[in-house]
Protein backbone atom coordinates (compact mmCIF):
# COMPACT_ATOMS: atom_id res chain seq x y z
CA UNK A 1 0.00 0.00 0.00
CA UNK A 2 1.62 3.57 -0.61
CA UNK A 3 2.14 5.48 2.20
CA UNK A 4 -0.72 7.54 3.80
CA UNK A 5 -3.62 5.55 1.66
CA UNK A 6 -6.04 5.24 3.83
CA UNK A 7 -8.06 1.60 4.28
CA UNK A 8 -11.20 0.87 4.91
CA UNK A 9 -11.73 -2.47 3.76
CA UNK A 10 -9.73 -5.73 3.28
CA UNK A 11 -11.27 -8.60 1.04
CA UNK A 12 -10.18 -12.04 1.15
CA UNK A 13 -10.55 -13.66 -2.67
CA UNK A 14 -8.85 -16.58 -2.84
CA UNK A 15 -6.26 -19.28 -1.75
CA UNK A 16 -2.78 -18.77 -3.03
CA UNK A 17 -3.22 -22.85 -3.82
CA UNK A 18 -6.06 -21.81 -6.17
CA UNK A 19 -4.22 -20.43 -9.04
CA UNK A 20 -1.80 -22.00 -11.20
CA UNK A 21 1.91 -19.44 -12.41
CA UNK A 22 0.18 -17.85 -15.26
CA UNK A 23 -3.48 -18.35 -14.80
CA UNK A 24 -6.43 -15.62 -13.78
CA UNK A 25 -9.75 -16.12 -12.43
CA UNK A 26 -12.83 -14.19 -12.09
CA UNK A 27 -14.00 -13.61 -8.31
CA UNK A 28 -17.18 -12.41 -6.53
CA UNK A 29 -16.06 -11.36 -3.20
CA UNK A 30 -17.55 -8.06 -1.24
CA UNK A 31 -20.00 -7.46 -3.79
CA UNK A 32 -16.71 -6.51 -5.98
CA UNK A 33 -16.42 -8.56 -9.65
CA UNK A 34 -12.50 -9.01 -9.68
CA UNK A 35 -9.78 -10.16 -12.00
CA UNK A 36 -7.20 -12.12 -9.63
CA UNK A 37 -3.84 -13.11 -11.91
CA UNK A 38 -0.94 -15.39 -10.46
CA UNK A 39 2.67 -14.32 -12.24
CA UNK A 40 5.27 -16.37 -10.46
CA UNK A 41 4.21 -15.92 -6.72
CA UNK A 42 3.07 -12.96 -7.20
CA UNK A 43 -0.91 -12.09 -7.05
CA UNK A 44 -2.52 -9.31 -8.95
CA UNK A 45 -6.00 -8.41 -8.22
CA UNK A 46 -7.99 -5.84 -10.59
CA UNK A 47 -11.57 -4.94 -11.95
CA UNK A 48 -12.95 -7.87 -14.05
CA UNK A 49 -14.48 -5.50 -16.67
CA UNK A 50 -12.51 -4.17 -19.36
CA UNK A 51 -12.48 -0.02 -18.83
CA UNK A 52 -12.76 0.07 -22.54
CA UNK A 53 -16.77 -1.05 -23.00
CA UNK A 54 -16.84 -4.20 -19.93
CA UNK A 55 -15.13 -6.65 -21.76
CA UNK A 56 -14.44 -9.88 -19.51
CA UNK A 57 -11.32 -10.02 -19.15
CA UNK A 58 -10.91 -13.20 -16.85
CA UNK A 59 -11.41 -14.59 -20.48
CA UNK A 60 -9.20 -12.91 -22.21
CA UNK A 61 -5.54 -13.93 -22.34
CA UNK A 62 -2.09 -13.34 -19.91
CA UNK A 63 0.98 -13.14 -20.91
CA UNK A 64 3.46 -11.72 -18.21
CA UNK A 65 2.02 -9.32 -16.21
CA UNK A 66 -0.24 -8.46 -18.89
CA UNK A 67 -4.01 -9.06 -19.44
CA UNK A 68 -5.31 -8.81 -22.63
CA UNK A 69 -9.42 -8.33 -23.42
CA UNK A 70 -10.89 -10.60 -25.25
CA UNK A 71 -13.36 -8.66 -27.14
CA UNK A 72 -11.12 -5.77 -29.16
CA UNK A 73 -7.63 -6.85 -27.00
CA UNK A 74 -6.75 -4.10 -25.68
CA UNK A 75 -4.19 -4.68 -23.35
CA UNK A 76 -3.44 -3.41 -19.44
CA UNK A 77 -0.17 -4.07 -17.12
CA UNK A 78 -1.96 -5.52 -14.05
CA UNK A 79 1.12 -4.14 -12.08
CA UNK A 80 -0.53 -0.82 -12.43
CA UNK A 81 -3.20 -0.92 -14.51
CA UNK A 82 -1.84 1.08 -17.14
CA UNK A 83 -2.48 0.59 -20.87
CA UNK A 84 -0.26 -1.16 -23.30
CA UNK A 85 -2.48 -1.17 -26.29
CA UNK A 86 -6.07 0.10 -26.56
CA UNK A 87 -7.81 -1.36 -28.87
CA UNK A 88 -6.65 -3.41 -31.73
CA UNK A 89 -8.34 -0.51 -34.41
CA UNK A 90 -6.00 1.33 -36.42
CA UNK A 91 -6.32 3.85 -38.61
CA UNK A 92 -9.74 5.97 -38.85
CA UNK A 93 -11.40 3.26 -36.58
CA UNK A 94 -8.79 3.63 -33.57
CA UNK A 95 -9.21 7.69 -34.40
CA UNK A 96 -13.16 7.36 -33.61
CA UNK A 97 -12.83 4.58 -31.20
CA UNK A 98 -10.34 6.90 -29.08
CA UNK A 99 -12.45 9.90 -29.39
CA UNK A 100 -15.62 8.14 -28.51
CA UNK A 101 -13.97 6.26 -25.40
CA UNK A 102 -10.17 7.26 -24.99
CA UNK A 103 -7.56 4.59 -23.09
CA UNK A 104 -8.42 4.67 -19.60
CA UNK A 105 -6.48 2.72 -17.14
CA UNK A 106 -7.84 -0.86 -15.64
CA UNK A 107 -8.45 -0.05 -11.93
CA UNK A 108 -5.92 -2.14 -9.99
CA UNK A 109 -5.98 -3.00 -5.99
CA UNK A 110 -3.56 -3.41 -3.64
CA UNK A 111 -2.56 -7.03 -3.07
CA UNK A 112 -1.29 -8.86 -0.21
CA UNK A 113 -0.58 -12.61 0.69
CA UNK A 114 -1.79 -13.21 4.38
CA UNK A 115 -0.58 -16.66 5.30
CA UNK A 116 -1.97 -18.82 2.37
CA UNK A 117 -4.84 -16.15 1.23
CA UNK A 118 -4.86 -13.68 -1.29
CA UNK A 119 -6.25 -10.12 0.49
CA UNK A 120 -7.14 -7.23 -1.49
CA UNK A 121 -7.08 -3.51 0.12
CA UNK A 122 -9.99 -1.38 -0.98
CA UNK A 123 -9.22 2.10 -0.51
CA UNK A 124 -11.52 5.01 1.10
S1 LIG B 1 -14.21 -4.17 -24.20
FE1 LIG B 1 -12.14 -4.58 -23.80
S2 LIG B 1 -11.10 -3.82 -25.50
FE2 LIG B 1 -13.17 -3.34 -25.90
Amino acid sequence: MSEGAAVSDSIDVLGTDDLQDGQMTAVKSGGHDFLVARVGEEYFVADKRCPHLKGNLSKGTLEGTVVTCPLHHSQFDLRDGSVVRWTNLSGAALSIASAVRGPRTLRVYHTEVVGERVVVSLPE
